[in-house]
């Protein structure tokens, strides 16, 4: 009999395709379980962006140490961006960790595991220039079989000034185009209508004299029903030809979410964002004529080294600017190690950041709210992902699904059930709905048509 994994997971999409990379590795020895208490080893995925994040694995961390002192053959392992970060810290700290390996060093976790169970520390944290993981077919663990990550480029190496990734996550490397394509082309044939290819910075990936405008025509020309989704981009990197193969192909959905950081220049250049906020507008509105309907979401960051009121001002002005219509908001965190650790001091009272983020979350709200309301009459095409989380109607009392739109917005909708018990519309059809109302999250439609 096998032995019993359990995998959980924090931090970015990355994080999650790496996980289903772990799954597939320990595969011969391990079955994956869905309940902690019952495994025989449990690994944490985590991450180290902001302080808040690492904190919540310690927190988790002691839960597991309390629950292998009642059951000693247990055992506990630490991966991703804190295991790099942290390095044999790790097994030096009260909590009974038994093995540490970062990102780059997956393929050493049997062998370590083997050492583990021999009654030793394991840990492996070399990071690697070369390491893709192309070869290793991912165990899908997603919500769903109809969307799938696709780990197209690995490493970061633009060292924006306050972000620990270049340090967690390596050089920048990317996979060959030709198992990029053949795990799409497995993954349509299995069934599965959308992918999302990731990498720390998407649009940087280049393979010999491929770019990443040239993978997504080779990847968007698997199916017309294959939808395609990237994550994320760097706006220093959003070629003009990435916006006119976007805007060619119908079955590249219309998202980019092109984070900003910051609206002021002083702080963009302080930040080593190597673009400025005249540079990233002009990206915007190059977006927008190509296409009209795109949706664009963002990430800012909140009370960076010496931001003044005004920059801040610059920040909202700049979100009002280009009508985000989605956006993650965070406080500035000083992360060890990093260039703004090292030169800049964290010098925005944690009161003044807090009151900024919220002045930015809430104008977010209102974009979202009104980005949400624009929608409203519209019709869209949507590809059903599942049950909604209410299930039914409480109008109605019919059965709620939910399906996304090529803006990357949730659309719920009334499903009706057949004679034999199962759903008109179905999990992976494409649907025409009409958008009838909305919330400050979602939109409610009403199906046009049942096949596109
Ligand atoms: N590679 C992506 C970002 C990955 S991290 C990119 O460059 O777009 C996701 C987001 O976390 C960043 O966009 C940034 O907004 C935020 N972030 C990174 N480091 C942070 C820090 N030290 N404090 C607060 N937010 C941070
Ligand atoms: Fe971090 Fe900047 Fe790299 Fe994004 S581009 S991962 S923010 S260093
Ligand atoms: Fe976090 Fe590492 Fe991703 S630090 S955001 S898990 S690359």
């Amino acid at each position: 009999m096998k032995a019993r994994l359990f995998i959980e997971t924090y931090g970015c999409q990355m994080n999650f395709a790496d996980s289903e990379i772990l799954a597939s590795i320990l595969q011969p020895q391990y079955d994956l379980v869905p309940d902690y208490s019952q495994a025989d080893l449990i690994l944490v995925n985590t991450c180290s962006i902001r302080e808040h994040a690492e904190q919540r694995v310690f927190n988790r961390l002691k839960e597991f140490s309390a629950l292998k002192k009642k059951r000693p053959g247990m055992k506990l392992g630490l991966v991703g961006c804190m295991a790099e970060r942290l390095k044999d810290d790790l097994l030096r700290s009260e909590l009974s960790i038994d093995l540490v390996v970062g990102p780059d060093a997956y393929r050493s976790l049997p062998r370590l595991l083997s050492e583990v169970e021999a009654g030793q520390k394991g840990i492996d944290v070399l990071l690697s220039e070369e390491e893709t993981y192309q070869d290793i077919p991912p165990v899908r663990l997603g919500s769903n079989n109809i969307s799938a990550f696709i780990s197209i480029m690995r490493g970061c190496q633009n060292y924006c000034a306050y972000c620990v990734v270049p340090y967690t996550r390596g050089k920048e490397r990317s996979r060959d185009a030709r198992t990029i394509v053949e795990e799409a082309e497995s993954l349509f044939r299995q069934g599965y209508r959308e992918v999302t290819l990731l990498g720390q910075n998407v649009n940087s990936y280049k393979a010999g004299e491929l770019d990443f405008a040239g993978l997504m025509r080779q990847v968007a020309s698997i199916s017309p029903l294959l939808r395609v989704r990237f994550s994320t981009s760097h706006p220093k990197d959003l070629s003009d030809e990435l916006i006119s193969v976007m805007a060619e192909y119908p079955n590249i959905c219309k998202a980019i979410h092109l984070p900003v950081q910051s609206g002021s220049s002083a702080m963009l250049k302080k930040m080593n964002r190597k673009y400025d906020r005249d540079w990233y507008l002009e990206r915007i509105r190059a977006i927008r004529a190509a296409m009209p309907d795109c949706g664009i979401s963002t990430d800012i960051i909140a009370g960076f080294c010496g931001e003044t009121e005004e920059d801040h001002r610059e920040t909202l002005s700049l979100m009002r600017e280009v009508g985000y219509d989605s956006a993650f908001m965070f406080k500035y965190s000083e992360r060890p190690g990093t260039f703004a650790s090292r030169h800049y001091p964290d010098d925005v009272p944690e009161e003044v950041k807090l009151r900024r983020l919220n002045e930015i979350i809430a104008l977010q709200q209102e974009l979202s709210q009104e980005s949400n309301r624009r929608d409203v009459g519209k019709v869209f095409e949507i590809l059903v992902e599942g049950e909604s989380k209410k299930k039914t109607s409480q109008a109605t009392g019919a059965p709620q699904y939910f399906g996304r739109t090529s803006q990357n917005k949730v659309v719920v909708f009334d499903n009706g059930i057949l004679p034999d018990g199962s759903m008109v519309h179905k999990v992976g059809d494409y649907l025409q709905l009409k958008v009838l109302s909305c919330s400050p999250a979602t939109l409610f439609g009403e199906v046009l048509s049942p096949q596109a």
